[in-house]
């Protein structure tokens, strides 16, 4: 077995796993765009990636905007564009902490941010910067949805997530484990495994890093501080009828946020 680091340094198996339900995820946002939003057609993605949800908003006429740390998903992102597409695409390399575009100050119809990617943002000043630096690239009435799992400071177990895909020949095989938050310094240890066997191929890329920890009132409190307000919370099922009723607690949530009035 070959042992590799960092799956973001392999994006088409990071893709095999997280590209599976691109086309749901986006029907939701372009509907929560239109019901909450402006329903207009410029688009951003802070920490995109591999651009899976980039290419799916351009290939359905949104003009769209994304930005990564890792060099190595924005050139698969930029290769996976056909020369009309990347027309409609502007990619950069950025830290979430610090993107901003003069150009697009006050103009942005929604910005999205799905899977946990904000946990990333390891200090309550870098996620206040993340947050402010997009809202200021938000038209006033454009939205940010921003879904992550929230915290359960009280759980006594790791919790772990698998899921199986398969890439032409080969078997791609995820498990992410997600251990004890610690209260104090406000993050958990993580780790993601990714096998790959098929014919003469038997990989293992295992990552390590901290996510920051957030419950309920933590990530209430953080957007308040950052003028943004909370429109509607929903589950990871992207259930657009279905947004969650007052006083209803799950851990997997996204949030639809809006520049305070
Ligand atoms: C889980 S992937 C999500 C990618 C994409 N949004 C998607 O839904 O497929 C997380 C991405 O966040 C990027 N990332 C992590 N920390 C970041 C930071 N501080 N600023 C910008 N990008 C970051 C990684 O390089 C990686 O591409």
């Amino acid at each position: 077995m070959e042992r590799l680091s960092d799956w973001y340094d392999h994006p088409e198996y990071y893709e095999a796993i997280f590209g599976t339900d691109t086309a749901r995820e986006l029907d939701f946002l372009v509907e929560v765009n239109r019901r909450y939003g402006t329903g207009g057609k410029l688009l951003l993605e802070p920490a995109c990636g591999a651009g899976r949800l980039v290419a799916e908003a351009a290939s359905r006429g949104y003009r769209v905007v994304g930005y990564d740390l890792s060099e190595k998903m924005l050139a698969h992102a930029r290769e996976r564009l056909s020369p009309a597409l990347r027309r409609k695409v502007r990619l950069y390399a950025s830290p979430m902490q610090e993107f901003f575009r003069p150009e697009l100050e006050g103009k942005v119809d929604l910005a999205f941010n799905l899977v946990s990617t904000f946990r990333y943002l390891d200090s309550e000043q870098a996620a206040l910067a993340h947050l402010e630096g997009t809202r200021r690239l938000l038209n006033p009435k454009g939205l940010y949805v921003l879904g992550f799992h929230l915290t359960d400071y009280d759980r006594k177990k790791p919790e772990h997530e698998r899921w199986v895909e398969r890439l032409g020949k080969d078997t791609v095989v995820c498990n992410t484990r997600e251990g004890l938050p610690d209260r104090r310094l406000r993050r958990s240890t993580m780790r993601n495994r990714l096998r790959i066997t098929g014919p003469g191929k038997d990989l293992l890329i295992e990552t390590h890093w901290y996510f920051r920890t957030y419950d309920l009132t933590q990530t209430r409190r953080l957007f308040r501080r950052a003028g943004l307000e909370v429109l509607a919370v929903y589950d990871f099922d992207y259930q657009v009828d279905a947004p969650r009723k007052k006083g209803e607690m799950r851990l997997d949530s996204i949030f639809v946020l809006r520049a305070a009035k």
